[in-house]
């Protein structure tokens, strides 16, 4: 079991832990995830890990109160234990690309902060995009200020910043970027790669298919990329995103809809 040593609201329903795990935070590096069990015998949640302390031995994660365990996840304080299996998944590729386009949405603003410091640290020009559906749901905006060289800010309704993603267009038509980086919604996701395409700039997108093991096992994190199957625990969670069959994905993370909205409608009336 692993200690949460600190617990932050970053907005509302978004949550960030650090959990004491000097093991998992020794080998963890930006863009892998881990295996995240509320008590003894819950299931077991994927969640990118967007913070690593080695130096304390912890490492840290964000995650929307959106179903029965994450809901459960946020009702743990500081002091309370939780399992933490990992790392998994492979580690993004960092090194010195030139100029990198790092496109966070939602919560996952989180762990492309570690990217985006990853990045800086790599000798990138960085320029992050923080957006989420409203201004209320923003969170690290100052915090990527330090690690990017720019930083735009979008959401939905364009209650803050730019109305959508559409603004990017007029970007890339003056900026030439090497590499894009996508962390966010699935929809969001694909808005990227649909930008980023015409002006050909290699765009890697970190897919959250519903998983069971994590571990390759299962086989219920399937995704199409360029025509053919993939993981996304052990061959992703990150792909080229320009070859993703996104659809499919979509479709793939409503099966279990139903089940989902049943077992977090009878935690919430039984506990
Ligand atoms: C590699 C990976 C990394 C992830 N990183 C994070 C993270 O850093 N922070 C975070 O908050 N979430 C992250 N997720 C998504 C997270 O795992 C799910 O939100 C969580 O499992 C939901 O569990 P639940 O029981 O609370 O909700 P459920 O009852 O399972 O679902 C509630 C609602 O959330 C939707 N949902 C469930 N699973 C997913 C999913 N995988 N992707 C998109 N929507 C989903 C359902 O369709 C439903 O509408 C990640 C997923 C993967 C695969
Ligand atoms: S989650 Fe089971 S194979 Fe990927």
């Amino acid at each position: 079991m692993h200690e949460i040593v600190s617990k932050l609201e970053l907005a509302p329903k978004i949550k960030w832990f650090e959990v004491d795990a000097p093991e998992i935070s020794e080998k963890s590096q930006p863009g892998q995830f881990i295996m995240v069990i509320v008590g003894e015998r819950n299931e077991r949640i994927p969640l990118n890990i967007a913070g690593i302390d080695r130096n304390k031995g912890t490492i840290s994660f964000a995650f929307n109160e959106v179903g029965k365990t994450t809901k459960e996840l946020g009702l743990l304080k500081k002091g309370d234990s939780l399992n933490v299996l990992g790392p998994l998944g492979n580690p993004s590729e960092i090194k010195k690309f030139g100029k990198v386009l790092c496109v966070g949405g939602g919560v996952m603003i989180a762990p492309m902060y570690l990217q985006a410091q990853a990045f800086r640290e790599a000798g990138n020009d960085v320029t992050t995009v923080v957006g989420a559906r409203t201004k209320k749901l923003l969170f690290f905006e100052d915090e990527m200020k330090e690690q990017s060289h720019k930083v735009y800010v979008a959401t939905d309704d364009g209650s803050q910043g730019h109305q959508g993603l559409s603004f990017l267009k007029d970007v890339l038509q003056t900026e030439k970027f090497d590499r894009c980086v996508a962390m966010g919604p699935v929809a969001m996701l694909k808005s990227v790669c649909e930008l980023t395409r015409p002006f050909a700039i290699p765009t890697i997108v970190t897919l959250t298919p519903i998983m069971v093991d994590g571990m390759g096992m299962c086989g219920c994190c399937r995704v199409t990329v360029d025509g053919k199957m993939k993981f996304g625990c052990v061959d992703g969670p990150e792909f080229n995103g320009h070859q993703v069959d996104f659809e499919e994905l979509i479709n793939r993370q409503k099966i279990f809809l139903p089940e989902e909205r049943l077992s977090s409608l009878l935690w919430e009336k039984t506990g």
